[in-house]
């Protein structure tokens, strides 16, 4: 049995969803502050899920989940608040939520003898790009309280395998994209502050904005790594199974180690949807840096993941459940 936290949320649901697939049984945590009860429902229709609502700042509700699910062999850790612009206007709220509701998990997996954990790390440890592409022994100096939150959890994480021999593994994100390809569950944050939703959701009245065309890139706009989030899901499997099989403590960066600059995802989404998406040029946002790739070797040769869809692949899946989700 596998414990998710997050697992209402983007990337946990996806996770979810091919674990369930697999015949495992599978334990939901989830506050749904974010995460929706409706991707929950969906969820429950593919495998043994046991849903529990519950939030990680109350170390007791933690607590209950153990104690009576007493067959959880490992934890796959997804909750937590991730939007940058809105850790810098309240980051009390991201370090109580991220790093003290982790404390509280930690805390309970100890308790009762559970020490395997794979967690949702970011791109946003590392900061400001000193080269490109960047591999996990970049220097880490985040530049917003999200990024901070998560990599003082990755610390807490290095010494309580000294200590105790929790063993983790830290999976840092890139841009996760795309959906479930057969459309059951999707990307669904509100508001949305992502690219390709973004421009997706764009309509007469409702131009995507684009912002900043006048970074030091290609054709000026900012690029990034988009990874698929199956891809993304198949390296939580591949990381579990590295834990169980006795792997040692590790992060690994996830991404595609390919750029696109939000012109050319614009011109994919315009391609897919067949039509042109009216659109407006911002200025840049605060905090963006212009390039953003893994250098995602590691993942390939210790995890032995690889992955196996692109940007268009992405964009497919993305909008087909934007026209689900729209109804
Ligand atoms: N963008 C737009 N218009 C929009 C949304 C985004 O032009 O409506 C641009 C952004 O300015 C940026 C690019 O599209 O240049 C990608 O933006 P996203 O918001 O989709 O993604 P970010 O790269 O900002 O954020 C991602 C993760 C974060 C993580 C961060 C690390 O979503 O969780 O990478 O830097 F913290």
């Amino acid at each position: 049995m596998i414990l998710v936290t997050g697992g209402a949320g983007y990337i946990g649901s996806h996770f979810v969803l091919s674990v369930l697939g697999k015949g495992e049984n599978v334990v939901v945590f989830d506050s749904l502050e974010t995460g929706h009860i409706e991707t929950i429902e969906t969820l429950k229709k593919y495998g043994n899920l046991k849903f529990i609502h519950g939030n990680l700042k109350n170390l007791d509700e933690i607590r209950g989940v153990f104690l009576v699910n007493k067959a959880i062999k490992a934890v796959v850790h997804f909750a937590a608040y991730s939007q940058v612009a809105e850790s810098m206007k309240n980051p009390q709220k991201y370090y109580y939520n991220n790093v003290y509701g982790t404390l509280n998990l930690l805390n309970a997996m100890l308790e009762f003898g559970v020490k395997k954990l794979v967690f949702s790390s970011t791109a946003a440890v590392y900061g400001e790009p000193e080269y490109t592409p960047i591999d996990e022994k970049h220097p880490q100096n985040p530049i917003n309280p999200y990024g901070n939150s998560k990599l003082m959890i990755e610390r807490i994480l290095d010494d309580y395998d000294k200590a105790y021999g929790l063993k983790s593994v830290r999976l840092r994100y890139f841009n996760a994209a795309g959906a479930d390809s057969k459309a059951r569950i999707g990307e669904w944050h509100e508001p949305e502050t992502h690219l390709i939703p973004n421009i997706l959701k764009a309509e007469k009245d409702k131009s995507f904005k684009m912002f900043g065309t006048d970074y030091d890139t290609k054709d000026g706009t900012c690029v990034r790594d988009y990874i698929n989030v199956e891809d993304l899901t198949e390296a939580h499997i591949k990381a579990l199974k590295y834990l169980m099989e006795g792997g040692t403590t590790s992060c690994f960066n996830l991404g595609t180690s390919n750029g696109s600059s939000v012109k050319e995802v614009f011109k994919v989404c315009e391609e897919i949807k067949g039509e042109s998406i009216p659109v407006e040029v911002l200025p840049r946002r605060n905090g963006d840096p212009a390039i953003l790739v893994a250098d995602n070797k590691k993942a390939l040769e210790l995890l032995d993941w690889k992955p196996e869809k692109d940007l268009k692949d992405s964009i497919r899946t993305a909008y087909n459940w934007e026209k689900v989700n729209k109804h």
